[in-house]
This record gives C-alpha cells, sequence and structure tokens, in this order.
C-alpha cells in the first residue's frame, strides 16, 4: 500500500516537473498565449490592478490618450446614427444613464448647450429633458458639474467609486437611453455579464448606444489592424463582436463599421425587444491593461 502511495506522489512530482518545464520552453517559444489557466491567472489579476490604478491617476499624471471630457457633440459622432434624435425625443418622465461618464460633460451640454448652433443642438431642444445619471469609476467631477447639480437638484445625478456590476437594478432603477463612450464596455473585463447588466437596467424598448475600438468589423477587416478587443468562439476561431451581440435573445442589434478611423471602430445600437434577455457568456482569456486595454475573450461551450 505504501509503494503504491510513494510511487503516486511521484508521479505527481514528475508531472509537475514535466509542467514547469513546458512553460519554460513555451515563454522561450514567445507562446504566453497557451499559458495553463492555472498560471494565467494571476497574471489576468495582476493587469486588471494596473488598469484600476490607471482610472485613479489624477493631474498630470493622467495619460493624454485616456479621455475624460467628451461633450455632446463628440457622442453625437461618435456614436450610431439615430443617437441624437433618440435623446432629442426623451421628456421629463424619461432616464438616460451615461456609463463611464468621466467628467460627465455630454451630460452638462445636454442640460447647458455651449453652442446652440453645434450639431449636438438637435439631441437637447430646449424645454422637456430626461433626467441623467453619470457613472464613473473615479470621481471626474468639474465645478461645472457641482454647479448645475446643485441648481438641478435629482434631475441629474453622480455615481462613482464603484463599476457598473456593483450596482442593482433596484438602486439604479430603468433607463430608456444607455450610452456608453470608451467606457465600461471598452473597459471591462468581464463582457457578457457587463451587457447582462445593461440590458436588465434597459426599458423594452429602449436603446443601448456605444462603440468598440480596435476590433473585427462586421463590414470586413482592414489589413495591418492592431486589435484591441478581440473575440473567439468556442473551438477558437475569431467571432466578431457584432455577431455575438446578435446571438442575445431579446434584443435587436445593429452595427455601423467605421473602417476608415485610426483604429477600426464598431458603433453599435442594442435595442431591447423583450425582457428574457439572455447574452452568451464570453470568458476572459488575455487582458493587458492600457488605455484602452488589450482583451482576448473566448465563448464559453
Ligand atoms: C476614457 S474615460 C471616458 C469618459 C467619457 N465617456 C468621455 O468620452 O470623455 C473612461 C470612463 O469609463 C469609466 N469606466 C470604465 N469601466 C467602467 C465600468 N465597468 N463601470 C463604470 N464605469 C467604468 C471610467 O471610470 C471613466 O469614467
Amino acid at each position: 500500500m505504501r509503494l503504491v502511495k510513494s510511487s503516486v506522489i511521484e508521479w505527481k512530482a514528475a508531472a509537475a516537473c514535466l509542467a514547469v518545464l513546458i512553460v519554460i520552453v513555451v515563454q522561450a517559444l514567445g507562446l504566453g498565449a497557451v499559458w495553463p489557466q492555472e498560471l494565467a491567472e494571476p497574471r489576468l489579476d495582476e493587469e486588471i490592478v494596473k488598469q484600476e490604478k490607471i482610472f485613479q491617476r489624477r493631474g498630470a499624471d493622467v495619460p493624454s490618450g485616456y479621455i475624460t471630457n467628451r461633450g455632446l457633440s463628440d457622442y453625437a459622432e461618435l456614436l450610431p446614427t439615430g443617437f441624437c434624435d433618440a435623446l432629442g425625443r426623451l421628456g421629463s418622465p424619461d432616464r438616460w444613464l451615461d456609463i463611464g461618464a468621466g467628467a460627465g460633460q455630454a451630460i452638462l451640454d445636454y442640460y447647458a448647450p455651449p453652442d446652440p448652433a453645434a450639431p449636438a443642438e438637435k439631441c437637447a431642444l430646449p424645454g422637456d429633458l430626461a433626467s441623467a445619471v453619470a457613472m464613473s469609476i473615479e470621481d471626474r467631477r468639474t465645478a461645472a458639474w457641482h454647479q448645475l447639480a446643485a441648481s438641478l437638484g435629482e434631475r441629474i445625478r453622480y455615481l462613482t467609486g464603484k463599476s457598473l456590476r456593483h450596482y442593482s437594478v433596484e438602486e439604479l432603477g430603468k433607463f430608456q437611453i444607455i450610452t456608453d463612450v470608451f467606457g465600461g464596455f471598452t473597459y471591462t473585463a468581464d463582457l457578457s455579464r457587463f451587457v447582462e447588466k445593461v440590458l436588465s437596467l434597459l426599458e423594452v424598448g429602449g436603446g443601448f448606444y456605444t462603440l468598440v475600438p480596435g476590433v473585427h468589423l462586421e463590414g470586413g477587416d482592414k489589413l495591418g489592424t492592431w486589435y484591441l478587443t478581440e473575440l473567439e468562439d468556442a473551438g477558437g476561431r475569431p467571432e466578431k463582436v457584432c455577431s455575438w451581440l446578435k446571438k442575445t435573445a431579446c434584443v435587436q442589434v445593429t452595427c455601423e463599421s467605421k473602417s476608415d478611423w485610426k483604429r477600426p471602430t464598431e458603433l453599435i445600437k442594442v435595442e431591447k425587444v423583450c425582457s428574457d434577455v439572455s447574452v452568451p457568456r464570453m470568458k476572459l482569456v488575455e487582458f493587458e491593461a492600457g488605455y484602452p486595454p488589450d482583451r482576448r475573450f473566448q465563448l464559453e461551450q
């Protein structure tokens, strides 16, 4: 019996040595992507901690590519066709959530348009406006935000200190429009849960307007592209963000491929058409912190 036990221990030790050897060879060959899962996970955690540190940078420490003050006219240019009209149609009983709002400049412009002749004008016709919620992990409120919030009271809110997944539907309520411009959809390490939460916060008939930079486009790819977000199916074959989203139950997805932008970008509108939403689960395979991060996800079986 003791003999059997000790040979099992020896086999286990040999297998562990072999695993270490494989990792050394794989590293030497630069094949980091095929690391065993248990060795890859601490590396993912480290990158996610690095990402959190990027969110918290302040003043001169904020990387120039980490832009937090895009206004409503930028949103009108960056979001899918129809966003401005849809926002313009909302009235006082309605609600708009901006996930990853940064300084909340788009909401400030909605309430106090800086230039009535600017293209964003039709997003915010004077008069009956929706109430708006800005959400940002880190607090980037400016004096202008505090001033407007003091005059508008409950019409605008700024939620900070945690990411979308930590809020419940009961806490936030439901929205007619949800936007995300280089926010959670671009930065999350859990894409399917993120979309699931967004859809749970959307009223049936409401729309989620977003974009994803550096992805395989529905309308075809440009040669020599550096991808930021890559998806693959369960067999490891490339999957487009739009084809994945279109597998979600109870939504209507429209994509506009921008192949001539600096980074190929998909502008996406997801309309919720019924309440029984179910998003095909994607698991995180790679994550490298950045602004935005590099991410790779794989469809679960
Ligand atoms: C690059 S800034 C973009 C700010 C703004 N949308 C703009 O275009 O100026 C990224 C924003 O996304 C937020 N963010 C990233 N991941 C998030 C998540 N999972 N939940 C909520 N906010 C998130 C950050 O806190 C920050 O406010």
